[in-house]
Formats: structure tokens, C-alpha cells, sequence
């Protein structure tokens, strides 16, 4: 099972998830800074990423583990207020431009490509204190963010993501409040927010487009957020349509508007118009494009990122009390024969990503695709030897060949997540993504392969699977 020649096998990380150094060296405060310190129980018992994986200091560490599997990529995020302490370009931070150009370098020496994610959730406090993503002012942050890291890295970054998953973190974020900064602006946040990450998106690629596309020949793009769903009863036409909905509204409510024509699927714009008349509203809660601002968003992406973890069955469900993002609307089960439970939340689907491979296909004109993350988290402490982990990954990799093969989806990377055990947002270090093993509670925080990695190492060498 030969991939085609050339296919890019990566893992991922993020910078808050892996980096420590928190305050290190001039760094500014981020939200997550801010709303671990805080405390509350927000997060599994009050964790932070202060130190995390500690990769500010060990990046050579990180190194070897991704020599040691052989990646052909390796995807990380840059911390915009290492870059700029307070958000702006006021003041760049030396320190934080020589930490990201020595592990740029440090790729290619050793032929490893970078691909590098400018916003990962992670704001600078200083902007989330005038607003964060709920404010129009973001936009133009983001772009003047994304302007120094394009003329300061992309002489040699050619592949980058603007922002990671704004599908999940405009709901997580804004709307449900369970993510920095914390408060819920339930059916409103998430919209306005959404509305501003599409904004800011579109601009950074016209800067990259009319700026530095020329000379420094990249690609730019955003990563979606994407489970699979099913209808739960195929023979339900309100449960088809319901499937339908849940689509549009966690992935076309972003790629339609940035892939087909600058502005929502209709379907959640009449949705989110009639639930918002019945519950009294002068208007809808959805934000709308003006004719100019569809024009200024409509092509930029210049290939298509997705990260699948879970499949979902869907049940229409009348009375519905929300509509907003990931599937308020609807009644979710789980696969109830799912290959397998990761947490009472997650289950694993394999053939869901070729389904989703083939509906982006279909939806988007047939975009090349790059999944930019894919993985599953074992509980804490996990077994060393995972090989019960390795056999969803290996069926994961059957069902990516066949998509290729046998679908032609247009796919040509593939990335882990994550290369380290790391900071899983809430649930801290109670979830276990990483390739390599971290002991959280050891200073030196050793990595240690998981039999996972030795696997993934074999896949990469042969460039897919044997047999
Ligand atoms: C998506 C996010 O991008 C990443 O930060 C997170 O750790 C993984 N999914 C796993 O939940």
C-alpha cells in the first residue's frame, strides 16, 4: 500500500501546549497564562502550561524525536506574544525571533519542512483585554502579526496556517465560555468571533498575496476543526437533513464562505435567522458579510487543512434551544460499535476520515488537501506500549490509501497529532496525543517513544503501509 511518491508524512504541536517558558526571555502573557493562573478548576486540576514539555529550552530534544521517526514535515506554532510581548509591533522580541528561526533552520538543515500555524489559540492578554476576537480592532492586529512573521520567517517558511480550527475555538472560546477568556456570550460570541477570524484570515492572505507571494513562492490556508457525522436512523430524511446541517454548520460555515463564495451556506443563515425571530430578537444573531468584504474573502486559501479525531451519529431533535456551530441543534450518539471508547466523549472511527476526505472533494472542487491533524489521546498513565492506539492508526492509514486510490481525493500530507505528549487545554495532562512520552512530573522531561512512534517510523520509511 505505496503512497504517491513525495507524500508528506508530519507530526504537529502547538507553542502553548509544548513550550513552558512562560515569562521566559520577554515573553508576554497569553490568555491561557492568564486563565490557568487564575485557577477554578477550569482546567484538570488547576494544570498550566508554564512549563509543559519545556520545548523553549529542549527544542533539541524535539529535534531527535523527529529524526528519529523520519517526518518529512513538521508542523508547530508560533506564540504571538513571544513575538510581540504586547500584541502589537510596538516591540518585537529579538529573543522570540531567534527561538523560531533556530528551529526553522535546524528543519531544513536535516530536510524536514516547516509548516508553521500563526494563531493557536493562544491571544497576547494585552488584545484579549481590548476585546480579543469578539472586536473588529483584532483584525488588523492579525494581520500586522502575520506581516512580520511572513517577512521575517518566510524566506524560509513556504506553508502556513493563519489560524488553527476557528470553527472550534470561536464556539469554545466565545460562545460556551469553557476557553479563554471564559465568559459566555451564548448564541452571540461565537458568531461575532467567527466572523472576525474569517475576516482576519482573508486579510493576512491578501497581505501574503500581494506582499510576498512573488518572492517567497508559499501557500496559505486555516485548519478546520471536522468530525464526521451520520445520519442516526439512514432511513430519517429530518435525520438526513439534520447530518446536513451539522456539516454546514462546523465546517461549511467556514470553508464556503473562504473556498466557494465569500459568504455562509444558507442553511445556517435561515436557521440562525428563525431562531433568532423566535426567540425576540430585532435580527438575526449572524453577522453578515458585506458584498465587498464576499469578495475580499472568497479564494483565499490556497489548499484545504482539515484534522479529524471522531465521527458522530446525528438525530434531528425539534424544540431545539441553540443552533450555533458544532451541532447544537441536534441529538449526538456515538458509534455505538465504534472500533474503539478513548474517553466517555471520544470514540474512534477510522473510515470516518474517508468520508470526509471524499465530502471535502465534493464540496470544495476537489482542493488538495493536507490533513493537518489526526489523533488519539490515551488516558493518563498510558501504556508505553500502545499498541492498541497503533492498530486505529494503522486502520486510519488503510482508509487514507484508499481514498487516494480508490476515491482520487486530492490528499498530500498527513499529520500526527502530536509528536509529544502535551497540554491538552482543559484536560491538561490527563490526555495523552503525543508520539513520545513525557513524563510531566520529571524536571528533565524525558521523551520516550511509544510503540507508536516506532511504527509510524516504519510507515514513513516505507512511505505507507507493507502488505
Ligand atoms: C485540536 C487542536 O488543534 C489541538 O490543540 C488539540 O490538542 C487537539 N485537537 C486534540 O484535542
Amino acid at each position: 500500500m505505496a503512497f504517491p511518491a513525495g507524500f508528506g508524512w508530519g507530526a504537529a504541536t502547538s507553542a502553548y501546549q509544548v513550550e513552558g517558558g512562560w515569562d521566559a526571555d520577554g515573553k508576554g502573557p497569553c490568555v491561557w497564562d492568564t486563565f490557568t493562573h487564575q485557577g477554578g478548576e477550569r482546567v484538570f486540576k488547576n494544570q498550566t502550561g508554564d512549563v509543559a514539555c519545556g520545548s523553549y529550552t529542549l527544542w533539541e530534544e524535539d529535534l531527535k524525536c523527529i529524526k528519529q521517526l523520519g517526518l518529512t514535515h513538521y508542523r508547530f506554532s508560533l506564540s504571538w506574544s513571544r513575538l510581540l510581548p504586547d500584541g502589537t509591533t510596538g516591540f518585537i522580541n529579538q529573543k522570540g525571533i531567534d527561538y523560531y528561526n533556530k528551529i526553522i533552520d535546524d528543519l531544513l538543515i536535516n530536510g524536514i519542512t516547516p509548516i508553521v500555524t500563526l494563531y493557536h489559540f493562544d491571544l497576547p492578554q494585552a488584545l484579549e483585554d481590548q476585546g480579543g476576537w469578539l472586536s473588529e480592532a483584532i483584525i488588523e492586529s492579525f494581520d500586522k502579526y502575520a506581516q512580520l512573521c511572513f517577512s521575517t520567517f518566510g524566506d524560509r517558511v513556504k506553508q502556513w496556517i493563519t489560524i488553527n480550527e476557528p470553527n472550534l475555538f470561536a464556539l469554545l472560546a466565545y460562545d460556551f465560555g469553557v476557553f479563554p477568556p471564559g465568559v459566555p456570550h451564548i448564541g452571540t460570541g461565537g458568531y461575532q468571533a467567527a466572523h472576525n477570524l474569517i475576516k482576519a484570515h482573508a486579510r493576512s492572505w491578501h497581505s501574503y498575496d500581494s506582499l510576498f507571494r512573488k518572492e517567497q513562492k508559499g501557500m496559505v490556508s486555516l485548519a478546520f476543526f471536522c468530525g464526521w457525522v451520520e445520519p442516526a436512523d439512514p432511513n430519517s430524511v429530518a435525520d438526513q437533513e439534520a447530518a446536513q446541517r451539522a456539516m454546514a454548520f462546523q465546517l461549511g460555515f467556514f470553508a464556503k464562505p473562504i473556498f466557494i463564495d465569500g459568504d455562509y451556506p444558507d442553511v445556517v443563515k435561515s436557521q440562525v435567522a428563525s431562531m433568532s425571530k423566535k426567540q425576540g430578537y430585532p435580527s438575526s444573531r449572524l453577522p453578515e458579510f458585506t458584498e465587498e468584504e464576499k469578495r475580499i474573502i472568497k479564494g483565499t486559501a490556497d489548499f484545504f487543512a482539515v484534522q479529524y479525531y471522531t465521527a458522530r451519529l446525528i438525530k434531528h431533535k425539534e424544540n431545539k434551544k441553540r443552533e450555533l456551530g458544532v451541532l447544537q441543534d441536534m441529538e449526538i450518539e456515538m458509534f455505538p460499535d465504534s472500533s474503539w471508547e478513548v474517553t466517555d466523549k471520544v470514540y474512534v472511527v477510522p473510515w470516518g476520515i474517508r468520508k470526509l476526505l471524499k465530502h471535502i472533494m465534493d464540496t470544495y472542487n476537489n482542493p488538495v488537501i493536507y490533513i493537518t491533524e489526526n489523533g488519539f489521546p490515551q488516558g493518563d498513565p498510558a501504556p508505553l506500549d500502545d499498541t492498541q492506539r497503533w492498530e486505529y492508526f494503522r486502520q486510519t492509514f488503510q482508509e487514507l490509501f484508499k481514498a487516494i486510490q480508490l476515491d482520487k481525493v486530492n490528499l498530500k500530507l498527513y499529520c500526527m497529532w502530536s509528536l509529544l505528549d502535551n497540554f491538552e487545554w482543559n484536560q491538561g495532562y490527563s490526555s495523552r496525543f503525543g508520539l513520545f512520552h513525557i513524563d510531566f512530573e520529571d524536571p528533565a522531561r524525558p521523551r520516550v517513544p511509544y510503540t507508536s512512534a516506532k511504527e509510524y517510523a516504519k510507515i514513513i520509511r516505507n512511505n505507507g503501509l507493507e502488505g
